[in-house]
């Protein structure tokens, strides 16, 4: 209600569970990257999330004028948010601000989410069974809305606008995480010069940004989120495939024909598949 997005903004937007940690890490190393010395990327000192910060359930949440020029050090302004885009502030949707978007299979982010609330739950309850966990998610019934909805109000935005929606999947990031950081870098209007590739800094931010270097960052595994979230709850396996393991033949096949059925004609596709080839290969 009360935010008013700049022209210049930046808005990194994502369905829980789909890459929100890492597309944070990656936009704001890109985006900034002229802004600090090499070896003083933030990312060494902060987590993602303190550095690149939420509107909804972090800035908003108690202030309702929340100091963003402070929040802001560096500019453009890089912020974020989980907001369906049908309920983004307008002046989101009418200004030049970009939106950079991840989403996921939904097998694996139902798997990461479930996880996420299995670790965080409340003590004092019942642990929610991954009976139960599939039961509302088939339905729509978690936080932020039913994925499909969130995933294809963004996905029809950007196939309209798609100079101002950047959509992204992580399972293509985890397929070939430079030539998706050179076209990021291009969107977020900081392409790499033919020199920085040459010195490698695509590769160089790809590593910072990394599952396996951020999980060993200090405070990604002491720090807590402002929401009290421990941030070691933002880095469990950092693969594509797991949900192999957990969900039965059955729930795959109640969510494909889900995925089928949802998707209709819009043209999205999602990558099913548990591996991608890196893992074949390192199989
Ligand atoms: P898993 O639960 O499958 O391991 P979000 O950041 O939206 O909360 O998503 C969390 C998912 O992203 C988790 O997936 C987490 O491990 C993974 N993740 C966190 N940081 C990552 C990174 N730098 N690279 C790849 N995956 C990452």
């Amino acid at each position: 209600k009360h935010f008013q997005a700049c022209d210049s903004d930046i808005i990194v937007s994502t369905f829980p569970k789909c890459g929100t940690t890492w597309l944070k890490a990656l936009t704001f190393s890109s985006l900034y990257r002229n802004q600090f010395a090499w070896d003083e990327n933030p990312l060494l000192t902060f987590g993602p999330h303190q550095l690149v910060r939420f509107l909804e359930y972090d800035l908003y949440l108690y202030n309702p004028f929340p100091d963003l020029q402070n929040v802001c050090v560096y500019q453009p302004r890089l912020l974020s948010t989980h907001r369906p885009y049908a309920s983004l502030p307008t002046s989101i949707k009418d200004s030049n601000s970009k939106i950079v978007f991840i989403c996921r299979n939904p097998l694996h982010m139902f798997i990461s989410l479930w996880s996420f609330l299995y670790k965080l739950g409340d003590e004092s309850l019942e642990p929610l069974s991954l009976d139960e966990a599939f039961d509302k998610f088939y339905h729509g019934i978690y936080a932020y809305g039913p994925f499909f909805d969130h995933v294809l109000g963004y996905w029809k935005a950007s196939q309209e606008n798609p100079n101002k929606i950047l959509f992204l999947k992580y399972e293509d990031l985890k397929e070939d995480i430079n030539s998706h950081l050179k076209n990021l870098a291009m969107v977020l209007g900081v392409p790499f010069t033919d020199d920085e590739e040459k010195q490698g800094v695509v590769e160089e931010i790809a590593k910072i940004c990394s599952f396996e270097n951020l999980k060993e960052v200090e405070v990604n595994k002491k720090g807590v989120h402002i929401s009290g979230i421990p941030h070691t709850g933002f880095f469990r396996k950092g693969k594509v495939g797991y949900w192999s393991n957990y969900l039965t033949p059955f729930m795959v096949e109640r969510l494909e024909k889900l995925i089928q059925e949802k998707k209709d004609s819009s043209g999205l596709t999602f990558n099913l598949s548990s591996k991608t080839s890196k893992d074949i290969t390192s199989a």
